[in-house]
């Protein structure tokens, strides 16, 4: 007798495998997994650990292992169907009738992901050890990939040969009822030999949340790497697996499995669009990353995005192209989400700049570049604020209660009733600060991080303020108000100091005074550094920067920089972290105005449009 592995997965999923386990024999807690002494044999100290993500347990003593279902049958000594029972209760399931057509599906399962199992690995092996195609394994390093990365995604490649994958999984004892079944073959039309679907492309092995594989997406080479199009016939640049018994496409996100873990491990999760935009996103270290299969984010998808995150705000972050496309994309998005929010649970928009996605964009900006990005993310409510407001002018009475009643009906979409309240308040707010504008409304915003929530207040920002138009002198001024009160630390930062940009007339020429200086002797203490700058008639720039206004900032540069170091903190280390936020910041303002840009481009200039922007802005450098 068998249930359906849908049922089966459900079962597993719903209940903590430590949980089950915990109420039969005492676990405790070991970093990700959970230990116990195994139930199975006799031991004192414990081998047996249970990992929740895995959904399974193993004794490292004996060698017993298995899932929840396994567990309960082996412990409580009960039939596969009497665990199972015994599950479904703990989780508030109802059986499934058990007819045969389900029996039969079962099976088929188990065959299906042991047939992509072994195709997953043929591919590898082609990929890695085929002399004859080694320009495929060029052409994956090239575009970065480490070889590490490659393993750890499992990539392939399906070489060209139109039977070489059917013959090695005939060998490996399965027919071509099966492999059609699983999508890797397919029935000629003309009643010839069935054929291999995936020739010439790069595999990415789709796994299911358990890291079983599923699916494929298939890249076509290159264009370089590939004889030219036939005809008028191009391929499509990716091909996906048909849907089968064990892959539903709109359930499942590409690096789902990984990213759970990482989400478990407090990483953001971010969707991306693509197979590539995942694998760059991991091997940079954003290993939270997901990807739909070719498809817009559906429900389900989305549903399951939540449930990957542990904490009470779960938000993740939504990659879209900079462009109209991504704009539409993103609004579509918004649609499918607005009835789905519940308290804490939300998404946020990232636009990437102009031309890149996250893969493309890593390379070119490394992960400093895209975290910018992820950073400056709208909040839901400012992107659909944003796209209602930007380009438009709203100067008469008829067109502010237009605009005021499209918001109003994105809110009505909110199907939870405390979320919608607080979209209608905050909706409100924004209305009356944008149409009857108090004059502190504007330019007085962002005076500085005072309510920083739950920030920690003691320790000085290291971030400059929003830049106030003008260039903002602060960086520098910090920046060299540390080596001038701490010219130890110049061996360490000289390069670095080297390269820090300054616009400024004369605390360009501090600068160069402060190079000159320590290059040539860089036993000079705080005292004769200042002196020095005293000879080269910068006295006034000196106390421009050697200023309490400028410590209250970082106090890590003042001379009293040892009350502002933690432990193992060093004005040096300070130094180099204030540099890399302050580089953080330029770009992220960059950013900004790409996405301004971008909502300026549909329509021409206007004063109500702009103080919208700016106010937005404001909220956002808040946010
Ligand atoms: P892109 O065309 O943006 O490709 O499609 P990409 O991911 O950047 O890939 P590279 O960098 O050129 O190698 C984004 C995603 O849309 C789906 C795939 O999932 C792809 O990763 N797609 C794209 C298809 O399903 N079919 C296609 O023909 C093209
Ligand atoms: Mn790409």
């Amino acid at each position: 007798m068998t249930i359906p592995p849908r049922y089966l997965d459900e079962l597993r999923n719903r209940l903590a495998l430590s949980d089950i386990i915990g109420k039969r024999v005492k676990v405790t807690r070991a970093g990700r997994e959970y230990k116990a002494c195994c139930p199975f044999h006799k031991e004192k100290t414990p081998s047996f650990t249970i990992n929740d993500d895995k959904q399974f347990y193993h004794c490292f003593g004996c060698g017993a292992h298995g899932d929840v279902i396994g567990f309960v049958m082996q412990h409580d000594n009960l039939s596969f169907i009497d665990a199972v029972e015994t599950l479904s209760a703990l989780a508030g399931m109802q059986m499934p009738k058990l007819d045969p057509k389900a029996i039969e599906h079962a099976e088929k399962a188990k065959d299906l992901h042991a047939l992509m199992e072994d195709a997953t690995a043929y591919c590898e092996h082609i990929l890695h050890n085929d002399k004859s195609e080694a320009r495929v394994l060029e052409y994956l390093t090239g575009r970065g990939l480490t070889i590490e990365t490659i393993r750890a995604f499992r990539i392939g490649y399906a070489p060209a040969d139109r039977q070489a994958l059917r013959k090695h999984l005939k060998q490996k004892g399965y027919d071509d009822a099966q492999m059609i079944e699983a999508g890797m073959v397919k029935k000629s039309a003309k009643g010839g030999e069935p054929y291999v679907f995936f020739r010439e492309r790069v595999m990415f092995p789709v796994t299911d949340r358990r890291g079983r594989v599923v699916a494929f997406g298939g890249r076509i080479l290159p264009d370089h790497l590939r004889p030219p199009d036939r005809g008028d016939y191009t391929p499509a640049k990716y091909m996906n697996s048909s849907e089968t018994p064990v892959f539903d496409k709109g359930r499942m996100l590409y690096g789902e499995a990984a990213a759970r873990q990482a989400a478990r491990d407090g990483q953001s999760v971010i969707v991306t669009e693509g197979y590539m935009d995942v694998i760059a996103c991991a091997q940079a270290g954003f290993k939270g990353a997901v990807a739909p299969m070719g498809t817009a984010l559906t429900e389900d998808q989305i549903l399951s995005l939540w449930s990957m995150i542990p904490d009470d705000e779960k938000v993740p972050v939504l990659c879209f192209d900079g462009d109209n496309a991504g704009r539409s994309a993103a609004s579509r998005a918004c649609e499918r989400i607005l009835p789905l929010l519940k308290p804490g649970q939300s998404v946020r928009f990232a636009f990437m700049p102009d031309g890149e996605d996250p893969d493309s964009l890593i390379r070119a900006g490394g992960k400093v570049a895209f975290q910018t990005v992820i950073d400056a993310a709208l909040p839901l409510f400012d992107f659909i604020w944003a796209s209602h407001m930007a380009g438009r002018r709203f100067d008469t009475p008829e067109s502010r209660a237009g605009v005021t009643k499209a918001l109003e009906k994105h809110i009505f979409e909110i199907a939870d009733s405390n979320v919608q309240s607080h979209y209608r308040q905050l909706l409100r707010t924004r209305i009356s600060e944008i149409f009857f504008p108090r004059k502190q409304n504007y330019g007085g915003r962002g005076a500085g991080g005072r309510g920083g929530r739950g920030k920690k207040p003691s320790m000085p920002s290291l971030k400059i303020r929003r830049p106030s138009g003008k260039n903002n002198l602060m960086p520098a001024k910090i920046l060299m108000a540390a080596v001038i009160n701490h010219p130890v630390i110049y061996p360490d930062i000289e390069e670095e100091f080297g390269r820090v940009e300054v616009t400024h007339e004369g605390l360009g020429r501090v600068k160069g005074a402060l190079i000159e200086a320590l290059d040539q002797d860089q036993g000079l203490d705080s005292a004769a550094v200042q002196a020095h700058l005293r000879d080269e008639g910068l006295e006034q720039e000196m106390s421009d920067i050697l200023s309490e206004s400028v410590y209250v900032h970082a106090v890590f540069a003042s001379p009293k920089a040892e009350q502002a170091l933690g432990e193992g903190e060093t004005v040096s280390g300070k130094w180099i972290e204030c540099l890399r936020g302050f580089q953080e910041n330029v770009l992220k303002t960059e950013i900004k105005k790409g996405w301004k840009d971008a909502f300026e481009r549909s329509n021409e200039d206007d004063e109500e449009r702009l103080r919208t922007l700016v106010q937005l802005e404001a909220e956002d450098a808040q946010a």
